[in-house]
This record gives structure tokens, sequence and C-alpha cells, in this order.
């Protein structure tokens, strides 16, 4: 059985490549590398560089793939708001390019990632299920949406290509890009304590996340093509544990073995607290969340990688900046 996952030179698409090869997959990734490490790709697979943007018909003609797995994006929420047209282009664009090459070339199931963000603003203290509504409010939570409605209705049009799409939260761990600077507070905290620097706040920190460790949400992409009760449904995963970011400050420095400083900086327009609810996965995936590696383990094996390589050089922003106004002041230096 044949694969292409876009995405595979990133964080979770290497974690997604190397359990489908587990599986026993036939894996061929697309990656731009505009935000992902060709050193990423797991042994096994082959490597593509190519945009998701560009025609990929004599790739899906040449592969036939069985599965799409689609995970390239870029996935910088407070930065879309900023970058617009690149957000659009990029993100929806590029699964609207994506799924119809997989489908003009017999794809019989595409999984998608979507994220949390589509959700937006919740409207509930409780955590958000798959039933809750979705109103997102930013450039990336409403092109993730956009290509859930998407894939969707193409499926009802055309008859197929059956999907499964998760809507990941938070994730962590080995081979996430830490030199982004515009995204993942995780990454952000372990750079600055390999470097030394004061942990960059923005707001009061009391804002607050769950933080999934990787091995839940790579598993539950991989197995979800051979899943009967993930045909064309869509699952929130990721952790349950619920965090402050000041909380994560003092988790971070623990695992880095650090004493963190904080630089708290002008609060952004963001969502406040974003907790989801994992039943639903937890029932079609039961194995994968029995088996689950827990935050403070998942944490120290972040600590490990951390320690172990070079941080890379900043990661540069994909599109020149739309709009400024409203540009978090140290976004403007970088
Ligand atoms: N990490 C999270 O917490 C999280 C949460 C929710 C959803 N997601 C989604 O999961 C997916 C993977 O995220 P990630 O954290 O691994 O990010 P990542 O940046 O590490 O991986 C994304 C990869 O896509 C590639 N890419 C981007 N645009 C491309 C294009 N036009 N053509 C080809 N390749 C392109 C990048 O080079 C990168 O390697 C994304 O769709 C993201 O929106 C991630």
């Amino acid at each position: 059985m044949r694969a292409i996952i876009t995405g595979i030179a990133g964080f979770i698409g290497s974690h997604v490549a190397t359990e489908m090869l587990q599986l026993g997959w036939d894996v061929t990734g697309i990656d731009d590398l505009s935000g992902g490490f060709a050193a990423n790709v797991p042994e096994g697979a082959r490597f593509v560089q190519r945009d998701c943007c560009s025609d990929l018909d004599d790739l899906f003609g040449e592969v036939k793939p069985d599965v799409v797995v689609h995970l390239a994006a870029y996935a910088a929420e407070g930065l879309s708001h900023h970058v617009p047209n690149f957000n659009y282009m990029n993100n929806l664009v590029g699964t609207s390019n994506v799924l119809s090459a997989a489908s003009r070339f017999g794809a019989r199931h595409f999984v998608f990632t979507s994220s949390i963000a589509a959700y937006g603003h919740p409207s509930t203290d409780s955590p958000l299920t798959e039933a809750t509504a979705c109103h997102p409010c930013d450039p990336y939570g409403i092109a993730k949406l956009a290509c859930e409605q998407h894939i969707a209705a193409f499926r009802d049009y055309y008859g197929g290509p059956d999907f499964t799409i998760f809507r990941p939260h938070n994730v962590f761990g080995p081979q996430q890009n830490i030199s982004d600077p515009y995204r993942n507070v995780m990454g952000i905290f372990f750079r600055c304590a390999k470097q030394g620097l004061p942990f960059p706040v923005f707001g009061d920190g009391s804002q607050s996340r769950s933080f999934s460790y990787v091995d839940v949400v790579a598993k539950c992409i991989a197995q979800s093509p051979g899943n009967a009760a993930a045909k064309n449904q869509v699952f929130n995963v990721g952790g349950d544990r619920a965090m402050s970011i000041n909380e994560l400050v003092d988790a971070v420095a623990k695992a880095a073995g650090v004493t963190a400083t904080i630089d708290y900086l002008p609060a952004r327009k963001e969502v406040l607290h974003a907790h989801a609810d994992h039943a639903k996965a937890r029932a079609a995936f039961p194995d994968v969340y029995r088996d689950a590696i827990d935050f403070e383990v998942g944490l120290k094996k972040m600590a490990a990688f951390v320690q172990q390589m070079d941080v890379p050089a900043p990661t540069p922003c994909p599109a020149p900046i739309e709009i400024v106004q409203q540009l978090p002041p140290s976004w403007k230096n970088v």
C-alpha cells in the first residue's frame, strides 16, 4: 500500500512517516523545506522536495497513492493575521491542490490535520468536543475549517476519497523546529533555555493550553486509514493536561535544568484558554491512548532532543509581512 505524506520533513509529518513505515506502508514524502528539515525524513521513506501549491500530477501519477496524508502547512496561528494572503494560498489553496491530485490519481483516503484553531474563542468552559460549533478567529483557523468543509463537500460530490480529519493542539516532541520565532511556545522556551535567554511570554502568562506529546497524535494519524471507526470522521487529538503559560515556563525550565527569567511582552489578541475533549479519539484509537506517553516523560524526551542538537538558524518568515498594523513589537526585528 502506497502513501504520500505532505509535510514529511516537518515535526508531526516525520513522526507519522515513521509510524506508517512501521505499519508497512510504502511512503513517499513531499515537503518544500520552508519550515522543516530534510534530516527529519525517516530512513525508508522516499523524499521529494516540492511545493504543495505546484503541479503535482507527475508525482501523484507515478506513485498512484492509496492514501494521502496532508500535513504541509504554515502553522503559525498568530502570524497568520499578518500574512493572510500567504496563509490562504499555502494552507487552503495548497490543500485543495493536494486533494484534487489525490482524487485524480485514485487515492481512496485523505487524512488532513486541521487544528483546535478551527473552534476559535470557546463559548464554554468545558473542553471543546467535535460537536462544538466552530467560529475560528484568525486566518489560520479559518483556512483549517474551510479545508475541512472542502474535503467533506468534495467527497459528497465525487463519492471519494474518504477522509479523516484531526484537530491537534499544542503538539511537542523531538524533531520540532525550535528556531521559528513566530510559533510553538514549547520550542521557543526550550531554545531560550538552551541559549540562556529570557522566556518571552505574551500578556500575563495566565492563558492556558493542553500540551500534547507527539506520539498519540502521530499514531492516530498513521493508523486512521486502516481504522473503520475513523472513516469520514473528525477527531480532536492530543493531551488532556491543562496548564498556564507561566506553569509551562516552570516545567520547561525544570526539564532543561535552568532557572528561567521571563520577558513579559504586550498581550496579543488570542484565544485565552483552549482545551479539547478526546473521548471520541480514545474510543476510536483505544490502544494508542492506553499506551500514551505522559506529559512529564514527553518533556524529558523533548529536553534530551534539544540538549543533543545545535540550535538551527532562525527560520525565516515564509512571506513578506502583508499587514504590519498590530504586529507584536518583538516580531518587528526578527
Ligand atoms: N504542531 C502543532 O501543535 C499543531 C497543532 C494543530 C495542527 N497542526 C497541523 O499539523 C500539521 C503539521 O504541523 P507541524 O507542527 O509538524 O509543523 P511543521 O512546520 O513542523 O511541518 C509542516 C511542514 O510542511 C512543510 N510545508 C509548509 N508549506 C508547504 C508547501 N506549500 N509545500 C510543501 N511543504 C510545505 C514545511 O516545510 C514543514 O516541514 C500542519 O498542518 C499544522 O497546521 C499542528
